[in-house]
């Protein structure tokens, strides 16, 4: 390893006193907002607006993330559907000088990059905050001359940005000179693309409320977060992603695979089977248990893999061998030390990898030769109906990104809105907005989701009360308006157990228990008998809420305050969900 920017990070801010966090899943829990994770901070959203987080208020990590919102541009030099941000978090502890002093220290001393290489922005001001001064002094203090400082509005230095609801704040962004032929020029000019950010220090200290207003935050936080794959680009002083550590492996497993070389032709194709593999292997081997399906997490899963098995094909790889594990293989090899998931699930990799491609393999001949000929009909400059989108889809199992590439290659446009009609015609239930969700939102912790959470765990309570110790969450999803519960039982749920179920939870629900958090460590907390998931094992210290005679788990969180705030319990559904785990949806009304 040429840099070992992760592990440089953690060292680092360990010295400074914080404490490492695992990297949540990359399916965002009791978080309807977004269907994957997009940033380190979402899941500290609580702690950000206040709740004691149980690791203490100095926090770092890698985060699994993704972000959907590029797809077309995937296959250029710098854009990923996964990616991993560092990040170091002060919960309102340390703020703006020590955020400073840290972030510069590291890239210098720790890093060694030269300070030339190096400008910065902070934010301007506006009605909301005061023009950041007290951040552009830190910066000259450390090191950055006056020239290497712009002031910027909050289009460019609020984060998330201006309109979104949650915590939010301005932000100071680092930037670094991509240019190894060219010294930096003096003077920062922040429309010159060689500067590249490679980090972003965000000042959280206010709440963006739904009404509109930006309340000021109880504490004062520091959020930052640095993009792995961009950054050590940067720091390997290339300016192809793709060249570096990170990817050399896979690249050359890719080389190896079609016998070809990576070059201007091969490139782009080369490049998006890389970004997908990844992208697969990370989310099926999650923990999370997504596996492709028609809708939210599982469409995306599905589209990857069949979009990463077209230009497989195009690079002449025989999609029917095993090219796709033996690439799943170099992947899961680089990211063991850092995310033990992805080792102890690589037979789930798999088995998504076989059934998927086997599913597609089969059709996506034809489904070409139908592409074709379908828009052989529509003149260029033209739109392919969305009927015919359809019939690719429901057909050939086309997902509709691939069709749209199809078409723009051939200067033709398909009508999207005529597609996702005939989907939502088609199917009982839609993919649920899912393309608005990937926007990035930020979780929504609202009261609802809170009370839904804790019925979540009321139902896992009286499930294994009626049906034993063998019920056991396999995963949890919440909107706004509904619970979803999977959990591991080998047969049907009968009405009658199901009603028994609903009447345990809305006995909890009369009895107006109080909802009891408790942080201690995680030994601790599975002594005591505290039900407890993948996702929280490789943390230390763990929040344990307890419904004295219902249910007790170890969770991050948010929760009700009391069970009388749930209103009325009821089961609306159960389903198989896959071999061996039930699906239960239900709502409170
Ligand atoms: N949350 C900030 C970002 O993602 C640090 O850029």
């Amino acid at each position: 390893m040429k840099i070992d920017l992760k592990n440089k990070y953690i060292q680092y801010f360990l010295s400074k006193g914080h404490v490492k966090m695992e990297s949540a899943s990359v399916v965002p829990e009791n978080d309807p907002s977004s269907l994957f994770i997009t940033a380190g901070m979402q899941p500290l959203v609580p702690y950000l607006l206040g709740a004691p987080h149980p690791l203490g208020k100095r926090i770092t990590d890698y985060q699994k993330c993704f972000r959907l919102t590029d797809l077309d541009l995937v296959g250029d030099k710098t854009h990923h559907t996964f990616f991993e941000m560092l990040g170091n978090w002060s919960l309102g502890d340390y703020f703006k000088e020590e955020a400073v002093a840290w972030s510069y220290e590291f890239l210098t001393q720790v890093l060694s990059i030269p300070p030339a290489r190096l400008a910065v922005t902070v934010f301007e001001g506006n009605d909301v905050a005061a023009r950041d001064e007290e951040t552009a002094a830190l910066w000259k203090k450390a090191g950055i001359p006056e020239e290497r400082i712009a002031y910027l509005p909050a289009e460019d230095n609020w984060w998330p940005s201006f309109e979104q609801h949650g915590p939010c704040g301005s932000d100071t962004e680092i930037f670094y000179w991509s240019d190894n032929e060219n010294p930096a020029p003096a003077v920062y000019d922040p429309s010159d693309k060689r500067w590249v950010e490679i980090w972003n220090n965000v000042f959280m200290q206010y709440n963006h409320t739904e009404s509109g207003a930006f309340e000021e935050l109880a504490q004062k936080n520091v959020d930052t977060g640095m993009g792995v794959e961009r950054a050590t680009a940067a720091l390997e002083g290339v300016d192809d992603n793709y060249l570096t550590e990170i990817w050399q492996p896979i690249m050359d497993k890719i080389c190896e695979l079609s016998g070809k070389e990576y070059n201007q032709d091969t490139e782009r194709a080369m490049r998006i089977v890389a970004d997908h593999m990844r992208a697969v292997v990370m989310i099926a081997a999650d923990g999370a248990n997504i596996l492709p399906s028609n809708k939210d997490q599982g469409y995306i899963l599905r589209m990857l893999i069949r979009r990463m098995l077209r230009y497989a094909k195009m690079l002449d790889i025989d999609i029917t061998s095993d090219f796709d594990v033996q690439i799943a293989a170099v992947i899961a090899d680089m990211f063991a030390a850092y995310y033990p998931e992805v080792r102890e699930n690589f037979g789930q990799v798999e088995k998504v990898l076989v059934s998927e491609k086997e599913k597609f393999a089969k059709t996506i001949e034809r489904g070409l030769k139908e592409t074709m000929r379908f828009l052989g009909e529509v003149e260029a400059g033209g739109r392919l109906a969305g009927e015919k989108a359809f019939r690719l889809f429901d057909t050939f199992g086309f997902p509709i990104e691939m069709t749209v590439e199809l078409a723009g290659e051939k200067g033709i446009s398909v009508d999207t809105e005529g597609f996702q009609r005939c989907f939502a015609e088609h199917q009982e239930k839609s993919r649920k907005g899912s393309e608005h969700k990937f926007k990035g939102g930020l979780a929504d912790t609202g009261a609802e989701t809170a009370r839904l959470h804790t019925a979540t765990h009321l139902l896992q309570g009286a499930l294994r009360t009626l049906l034993g110790d063998g019920v056991q969450q396999k995963g949890s999803n919440i909107t706004a308006e509904r619970l979803r519960f999977d959990f591991s039982f080998d047969r049907k749920v009968t009405r009658e157990e199901l009603d028994k179920a609903e009447a345990i939870v809305n006995q909890a629900i009369a009895e107006k228990i109080d909802v009891i958090k408790t942080d201690m460590p995680y030994q601790e907390a599975q002594a005591s008998g505290a039900l407890g998931f993948f996702k929280d094992k490789y943390n230390d210290v763990v929040s344990v809420y307890e419904i004295p005679g219902y249910s007790k788990e170890i969770c991050g969180g948010p929760h009700a305050q009391n069970t009388a705030e749930l209103g009325h319990f009821k089961i609306v559904k159960e389903e198989a969900c896959s071999s061996g785990v039930r699906r239960i949806k239900a709502i409170l009304d």
